[in-house]
């Protein structure tokens, strides 16, 4: 037997830090007495880097999740919540601030918005303000210039963002026997879709700078990776989501322990999906559902679930080992199509803070505002019943996601243009019947899209193509949809 690769690292950096490694990411807030937010909630925020949601809650047969299946369980779960831009830092600070990355100007790694674009709040900054305590563990903001080289300290939080170390980690590979590689299937759509316009390629040149790619000597841009290849990728990210699991499974049976899920809001999330495979496409860097589709849910004892009684656990830890680990009771699942720039909004709505006041355009010089949506409105089970319409008007929701390019077609950096090279900006709207992107001509010295300058169109309907393999763009009628792309 030929010994099993080397699990993801860097390049897939974020899944190797994240997932594999194990270093998943979270912000606790918890209340501070003697302040106005005595008998407030606590806020526990998970955020996992780079994780598309191959969980069981979210219908996948394979992969062994159970930790996370039982949260959602307890939880509200938005089946069809999706990523503002399919990039770490730029998705990470548009949820954080809750703007989109128009506002934030944020497309790259190369800029903080307080000096950037605005001097927006962000998320845990204003839970701060407001008598929280707020701590941020592992990856919250992106590393670097994005957050100041100090994860936005000392605005967001109240004590040093603590970064665990992960190395030690690396070489861990157990939970691949959970995948056997024979058990493993490719990509459904391995192939890049013919009619696909090459701007909306993404290359993935970090995954082809790796040492065991590169010697597989795959052509550039398109070259298919060999499938046995592809096999022991999708095996590795696989066992990445089941270690993270038993990650989340650790720290929910310790919020038990502590007697906190009785006064614990959970939410979990991701900053954007990953491509291991499909339209013959790795990693993220494109407007794809597959790389802009997250997990999102969130717990909120007592409302989303019962509160535990004294000694109960609602969280006991899930062995993904144990063969017997049932599968969980769903919980409430969400069809309306829902944005990550909403969770601002919602996790002050939930904790009962003023919900800062939907942005004016432009909204450079406001400090607190919102682009998101208070998504509390899906938590009313009473209206559900009393009206049992009340979520029943998916069509009016809509997810907006963009993606710059440098060129036309595919090149060295074309998965991560930085600012100055930007030239097409892939604007791309998702409604619960297609994803409708359009390619435009971008200025990136005056931020200006123009909707004239169409570069290409994509135009993919749900119900005939769910994973987005037939490009209906030419051979439809679709001018009535454009009016709907600027939000
Ligand atoms: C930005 O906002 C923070 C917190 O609200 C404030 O402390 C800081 O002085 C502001 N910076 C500028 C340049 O206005
Ligand atoms: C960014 O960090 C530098 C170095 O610590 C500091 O001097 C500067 O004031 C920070 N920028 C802002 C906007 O806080
Ligand atoms: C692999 O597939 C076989 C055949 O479907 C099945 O019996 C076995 O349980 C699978 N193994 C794992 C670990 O899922
Ligand atoms: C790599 O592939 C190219 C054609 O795609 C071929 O010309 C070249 O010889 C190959 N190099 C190696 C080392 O196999
Ligand atoms: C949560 O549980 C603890 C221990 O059982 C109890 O002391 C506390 O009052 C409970 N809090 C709420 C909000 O129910
Ligand atoms: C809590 O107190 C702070 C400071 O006094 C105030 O700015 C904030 O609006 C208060 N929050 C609530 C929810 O009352």
């Amino acid at each position: 037997m030929s010994p099993p690769p080397p699990p993801p690292q860097c390049g897939w950096r974020l899944l190797g830090f994240s997932l594999f490694l194990g270093s998943f990411c979270f912000v606790l807030e918890s209340a501070e007495l003697g302040n106005n937010a005595t008998d407030a909630l606590n806020i526990l925020l998970i955020i996992v880097d780079d994780l598309r949601p191959s969980l069981g809650c979210y219908g996948d047969k394979l992969v062994r999740s159970p930790n996370i299946d039982q949260l959602a369980s307890h939880s509200i779960l938005f089946q069809n919540a999706f990523a503002q831009q399919a990039v770490c830092a730029p998705s990470r600070v548009s949820f954080l601030t809750g703007r989109r990355p128009d506002t934030t100007r944020l497309y790259d790694f190369n800029s903080y918005w307080r000096v950037h674009s605005g001097n927006f709040s962000t998320i845990p900054q204003y839970f701060k303000e407001n008598g929280y305590m707020t701590m941020s563990v592992g990856k919250v903001f992106h590393p670097g210039i994005s957050s100041n080289h100090s994860d936005d300290s000392p605005y967001s939080w109240s004590f040093p963002p603590y970064h665990p170390s992960t190395e030690k980690y690396e070489n861990t590979k157990e939970f691949q026997k959970l995948y056997p590689l024979e058990n493993i299937t490719l990509a459904p759509d391995p192939q890049v879709p013919d009619g696909l316009p090459p701007v909306a390629y993404n290359p993935w040149m970090d995954i082809r700078e790796r040492e065991d790619v590169q010697a597989l000597n795959i052509s550039v841009p398109y070259g298919p990776i060999p499938v046995d290849f592809q096999r022991k990728i999708r095996q590795s990210y696989f066992a990445s989501v089941s270690y993270l699991d038993t990650q989340v499974g650790h720290l929910l049976s310790a919020l038990d322990d502590l007697h906190l899920a009785n006064n614990t809001i959970i939410a979990f999330t991701s900053d954007h999906g990953w491509a291991l495979g499909e339209h013959g496409e790795w990693a993220k860097y494109s407007n794809f559902d597959v790389t802009t589709h997250v997990p999102l849910m969130f717990y909120v004892p007592g409302k989303t679930a019962p509160l535990p009684g004294v000694g109960e656990k609602l969280f006991p830890y899930q062995d993904p080992f144990d063969p017997t680990s049932e599968l969980m009771d769903p919980g409430r699942h969400i069809v309306d199509l829902v944005e990550l720039v909403s969770l601002f909004a919602t996790l002050a709505g939930l904790a009962g803070l003023q919900v800062p006041p939907q942005c004016p355009i432009p909204s450079f010089h406001v400090k607190l505002c919102r682009e998101g949506q208070n998504l509390q409105k899906h938590f009313q089970l009473h209206d559900l019943e009393e009206d049992p319409h009340f979520l029943g008007n998916p069509r009016e929701s809509i997810a907006y996601s963009q993606y710059p390019r440098p060129s036309d077609s595919p090149q060295w950096n074309s998965d991560k243009p930085s600012l100055k090279d930007i030239k097409i900006m892939g604007y791309s709207i998702r409604t619960i019947d297609y994803r409708y992107t359009v390619w435009v001509g971008f200025n990136p010295a005056e931020f200006l899209a123009n909707f004239s300058d169409i570069h290409a169109g994509e135009l993919y309907f749900v119900d005939s193509d769910p994973l987005q393999d037939h490009n209906v763009y030419n051979d439809s009628q679709h001018g009535g949809l454009t009016h709907s792309l600027k939000p």
